[in-house]
């Protein structure tokens, strides 16, 4: 897919610098052809060699190495490149673009290139938040420089936080969007995420634990393959995604509406949200009194599926649900799959550790129409994103 692209891979120190090197085998095993050029803080996370040895070419380090100079030259190398990429981009090299300070090879290379630029930051959550940096990252960005957004999670400083390096495959994702070679330019996904509440009376509500996570990473992933990206959220507490349309819904009904008037132009539809079966029959106008009363029978009514009526009119749109099991996984999935009239129905086991809700980590099982089913080892719902859609872009009429 990469094939004659240039891409210069730039590294600076950060602790997430050992993961530049799987994003490297990405680009290379897409055809890029990639020049590292590390930092000297860089060098002391990860050596050049491993670098070196992935990519198949020398890697650069010095500014002032004639030999070097001479074979690649900083000029020739930002001339050559398709994509500059930075992956992990310290708050440092961040601030020093931002000011028009080249002090290295990699500062001067992105000074003096007239290509697309592309920051993957990884930092601790405070100094992302910190002004002086977000002051930097603005000024950049109003200036045509691209940036990813960090993943949330546990940071080597022992903060949780904004700030973690994305998954290299969400990385290599956004280059693959900058050097114009994605699969989903042209096309619109619609994505829906989290719970929906179902209202008792005006303070109380029924509900479930679905976080939004699982749904918002498919969201981002498929905007970073370039698709039109339409997420129906259910309420959570997570930040819309930037280059996303949002459509903010409560209750199973709302959710139902705003899909039904949206899927019309959708290639691809994923629900991936936890949708109320049951609303109460009737919703009090007033907080609901306790009184004397013992024990309360609260009467419930069927909500729409959703994903069924969009089975019913399936077309040819690829159509994903999600199976949240909490016991016969596999034959609950499947008889979902067929009833719902899906292509592809991803498993999952709430129970298991590592899997569900809430967590940044899913384990997962896609079954297909064909009776295959691929096992997924636990990774992150970054990582299930990206092979979902790879599967589901496999799934899609070619021409
Ligand atoms: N779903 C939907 N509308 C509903 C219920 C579910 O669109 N009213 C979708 C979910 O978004 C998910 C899939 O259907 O993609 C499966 O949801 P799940 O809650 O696992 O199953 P149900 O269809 O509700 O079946 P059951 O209650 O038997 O588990």
């Amino acid at each position: 897919m990469l094939q004659g692209k240039c891409v210069v891979l730039g590294v600076s120190g950060g602790i997430a610098a050992y993961k530049a090197a799987e994003l490297l085998r990405l680009l290379v095993k897409a055809g890029a052809e990639v020049h590292v050029v590390m930092t000297r803080n860089a060098q002391e996370f990860i050596a050049p060699l491993t670098f070196q040895t992935l990519s198949g070419n020398p890697v650069h380090t010095d500014l002032f190495n004639l030999i070097q100079e001479q074979e690649i030259g900083h000029i020739s190398l930002a001339d050559r490149a398709d994509l500059v990429l930075v992956a992990p981009a310290t708050a440092n090299l961040v601030g020093k673009v931002a000011n028009g300070i080249a002090d290295d090879l990699l500062t001067t290379t992105i000074m003096a290139t007239r290509t697309k630029v592309l920051f993957a930051p990884a930092m601790n959550s405070n100094m992302w938040s910190n002004p002086v940096y977000r002051q930097n990252q603005t000024k950049l960005e109003g200036l045509g420089y691209h940036f990813i957004e960090p993943a949330y999670g546990d940071l080597a400083c022992g903060w949780q936080g904004p700030g973690k390096l994305p998954d290299p495959q969400v990385i290599f994702t956004a280059a693959q969007t900058l050097l114009g070679t994605n699969e989903l330019s042209g096309k619109t996904v619609l994505v829906t995420a989290g719970p929906t509440r179902e209202e008792l009376d005006p303070v109380r509500f029924l509900s479930n634990y679905s976080s939004g996570k699982m749904g918002y990473a498919i969201a981002r992933a498929a905007r970073n393959r370039g698709a039109r990206v339409i997420l129906i959220s259910g309420p959570v507490n997570l930040p819309e995604p930037a280059g996303v349309e949002t459509i903010q819904v409560v209750s199973a009904q709302d959710m139902f509406q705003a899909v039904m008037a949206q899927a019309g132009q959708a290639d691809l539809i994923i629900k991936a949200a936890a949708v109320a079966d049951f609303r109460p029959k009737l919703r009090g106008a007033q907080k609901t009194k306790k009184g004397t009363a013992e024990a309360l029978t609260v009467e419930l009514q069927r909500n729409p599926d959703i994903l069924a009526e969009l089975g019913r009119q399936k077309g040819k749109r690829i159509l994903v649900g999600f199976a949240a099991e909490t016991q016969d996984l596999l034959k609950h999935a499947r008889e979902k799959l067929v009833n719902k009239n899906l292509d592809m129905i991803v498993a999952n086991d709430v129970t298991q550790e590592g899997a569900g809700f809430d967590g940044d980590t899913n384990i997962v099982r896609l079954l297909t129409g064909d009776g295959k089913i691929e096992e997924l080892p636990q990774m992150s719902k970054d990582g299930v994103a990206e092979i979902l859609l790879d599967r589901m872009i496999a799934l899609l009429p070619s021409g």
